[in-house]
C-alpha cells in the first residue's frame, strides 16, 4: 500500500541524512580505516561497514518483513537475491575511492524495490550537500527542486560519463579502453565521477548527456536509475531492452536516440550476475 511507501520514503530520507553526517565526519579525518576486497583497487573502509550496519539495523527494525541487499553484506558472502518482496538496495558509500582520497563525489545510495521495480531512490552527497530524490511517477528532485535532463540526441555533441571500476584483469581493462576510445572518437568528452550513483544524478540534472558502465552492481545504480528516469532520461540494458538491475551493465542518456547511438558505438559483454 502507498502508505507503506510514504513511510518508507520518510525513513529513507532521514537515514540518508543521518548516514551523511557519519560519512562527512569520517571524510574529514585523515585515517579512513582502509582495507581492500577483490583487488588492490577495490576499497572498503570502516565507515562503509558502519553505515551499512546502521542502515540495515534501522530499516529491519522499522520494516521487519522487507528484504535487504547491501554492498558490504554481499562482500561478506551473502548472496544478493532480488525477489518480489520489498527490497532495500543500499550502497553505504558509493565512491569509496573518492572518499579515501578526499575527492568530494561521495554519497549514500538508497533504493527500495517492490516487485522488482524501483519505487524510491535517494542519493545523498553530504560533502557537497546534494540530496537527489525520486519516487516512481513523481519526478526527480535535487534538494527539493525539480530536475530535468538535457535533450541531446547526437553523440558527436555529447559529454559522456563512464567509469574504470575496480576490476584490473587485462581483458576487462582492454574492453573498457576500447569502448572509451570508440566513444571519445565521436563525443565532446568523457568524464569519470568515481561514483556510478552520482554519474546517474549528473545525467538526471543535465550535467552530462549520457552514462554507460559495465561491472557495476545493483546497489550502485538502483536509486540513480530511478532518479535519472524520473528526470526524463532514457535508461536501458546496454544492448537495448529494460535495465536489468542484476546484470551489472547499464546505459542512460538524455534521449532514447542518444542511448541507442551509444549502444551501437560500444562493444558489449556479459558479466556474472549479482
Ligand atoms: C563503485 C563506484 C564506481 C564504479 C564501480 C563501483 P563503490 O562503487 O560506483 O563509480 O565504477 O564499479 O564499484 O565501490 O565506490 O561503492
Amino acid at each position: 500500500p502507498d502508505s507503506e511507501l510514504d513511510a518508507s520514503y520518510k525513513v529513507a530520507l532521514e537515514l540518508a541524512h543521518s548516514a551523511g553526517q557519519v560519512i562527512k565526519e569520517a571524510f574529514q579525518r585523515k585515517d579512513k580505516g582502509l582495507s581492500t576486497k577483490s583487488t588492490s583497487a577495490d576499497l572498503v573502509t570502516v565507515t562503509d561497514r558502519k553505515v551499512e550496519d546502521m542502515a540495515f539495523t534501522l530499516l529491519r527494525e522499522k520494516f521487519p518483513h522487507h528484504s535487504f541487499i547491501g554492498e558490504e553484506t554481499a562482500a561478506a558472502g551473502v548472496r544478493s537475491e532480488l525477489t518480489d518482496n520489498p527490497t532495500w538496495m543500499i550502497d553505504p558509500i558509493d565512491g569509496t575511492t573518492n572518499f579515501v582520497h578526499g575527492f568530494p563525489f561521495v554519497c549514500i545510495s538508497i533504493a527500495l524495490c517492490v516487485k522488482k521495480q524501483v519505487e524510491i531512490g535517494i542519493i545523498h552527497n553530504p560533502i557537497l550537500n546534494e540530496t537527489y530524490t525520486a519516487r516512481r511517477g513523481q519526478g526527480a528532485y535535487l534538494n527539493g527542486e525539480r530536475i530535468q535532463t538535457g535533450s541531446q540526441d547526437d553523440l558527436s555533441k555529447s559529454l559522456v560519463l563512464t567509469e574504470f571500476g575496480a576490476h584490473r584483469e587485462e581483458a576487462f581493462l582492454s574492453f573498457k579502453f576500447k569502448n572509451m576510445r570508440s566513444v571519445i572518437n565521436k563525443a565532446h568528452g568523457i568524464r569519470c565521477t568515481g561514483s556510478a550513483a552520482l554519474a546517474l544524478c549528473q545525467l538526471a540534472k543535465g550535467g552530462a548527456d549520457a552514462y554507460f558502465e559495465f561491472g557495476i552492481h545493483c546497489w550502485d545504480i538502483a536509486a540513480g536509475d530511478l532518479i535519472a528516469r524520473e528526470a526524463g532520461a532514457f535508461t536501458m540494458d546496454t544492448q537495448g531492452g529494460p535495465v536489468d538491475l542484476m546484470s551489472r551493465r547499464i546505459i542512460g542518456a538524455a534521449t532514447e536516440k542518444l542511448a541507442r547511438e551509444l549502444s551501437s558505438t560500444i562493444d558489449h559483454t556479459e558479466l556474472e550476475r549479482d
